[in-house]
């Protein structure tokens, strides 16, 4: 049963045209070269418009997941496809782990807190996710490789992939769960003083700190590289021409990259260069 008429799932013409307008995205984030203005995270604002930063992540980023296993289930019955081979389902689970981690996991029940955000980015993550599901789960669900022997080509590189998307995912966890610590040792800080001394619990809401553990010694935004990894080693899991996984990884990049030099700045002015040092914003010795 299809949800939209030749959308959800997508014919071809619609998921090629999709997949066409999908690649000009880093054109879109072009803006965040321009403009300062990035409502949520570290550099959030005061708005009566904003949504509470835990049900804003949780619910811009399921709608990608969701819509990936609704194409799943129905595209290769739509296309007569009896059953998808191994590789497919492997993607598929790679796309569906990592956002459960993302959507739900991480901000529903890991993360102390997070800020509130405006719902002009809560769109634009909105459509990011509506976008690169659908382009994806397209793919993997029929358009691209369907049978076992259009996957008969460099089964090494696909395993390859498949660790160097795990060690991305755990890097990024990892990395993730160093920034909360901030938050739950100050959370604990301020416990122990409200028992000694009486006082009242501020809360740990926008309590920043410069993270110094793993890669955090080096960049700023360590949890932001070990993305890009977890997403490059998926584009070989699909192998050099499966222009969904490309496009999402560059996709990332345009729009992470200039997000994290922002969030250099930010920490430089909150809390001094010297205090930043050496640390580059990404790319260890170099950006
Ligand atoms: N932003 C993007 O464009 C984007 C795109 C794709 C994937 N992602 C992934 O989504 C995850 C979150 O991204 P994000 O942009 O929200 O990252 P972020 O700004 O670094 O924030 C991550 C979390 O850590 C807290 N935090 C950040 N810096 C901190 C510090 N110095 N001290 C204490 N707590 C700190 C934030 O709290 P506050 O919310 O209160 O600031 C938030 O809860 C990352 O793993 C990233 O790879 C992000």
């Amino acid at each position: 049963m299809a949800i939209i008429e030749n959308w959800l799932p997508p014919s071809r013409e619609n998921w090629n045209l999709l997949c066409t307008v999908w690649q000009y995205f880093p054109l879109v984030t072009a803006i965040q070269w321009l403009v300062d203005w990035y409502p949520m995270g570290k550099t959030s604002t005061e708005s009566r418009f904003n949504i509470p930063g835990k049900i804003g992540w949780a619910t811009m980023e399921s709608v990608g997941f969701m819509t990936l296993l609704y194409i799943m289930f129905t595209l290769p019955k739509e296309l007569g496809i009896k059953e998808l081979p191994w590789w497919n389902w492997a993607m598929a689970g790679c796309f569906v782990i990592h956002y459960l981690y993302r959507a739900l996991i991480s901000p529903l029940f890991l993360n102390p807190s997070m800020s509130p955000i405006h719902p002009i980015p809560w769109l634009g993550a909105f459509a990011f996710q509506v976008f690169n599901s659908i382009s994806i789960a397209g793919w993997i669900a029929g358009y691209g490789p369907s049978t076992a022997d259009d996957w008969a080509g460099n089964h090494w590189a696909m395993k390859i992939g498949l660790v160097v998307w795990a060690l991305g995912l755990l890097g990024n966890m990892f990395h993730d769960d160093v920034l909360r610590e901030i938050r739950r040792a100050a959370d604990r800080k301020q416990r122990e003083e409200a028992k000694q001394s009486g006082k009242p619990l501020d809360g740990v809401h926008k309590v920043y700190l410069i993270p110094e553990r793993g890669l955090f010694r080096h960049v700023l935004f360590a949890h932001y590289l070990c993305e890009w990894v977890e997403w490059a080693g998926f584009w070989m899991v699909g192998g050099w021409n499966c222009h969904p996984a490309r496009a999402f990884l560059l996709n990332e990049v345009s729009t992470m990259y200039p997000r994290a030099l922002q969030g250099k700045r930010w920490y430089v002015k909150k809390f001094g260069k010297e205090m930043v040092g050496g640390r580059k914003a990404i790319i260890p010795g170099l950006i």
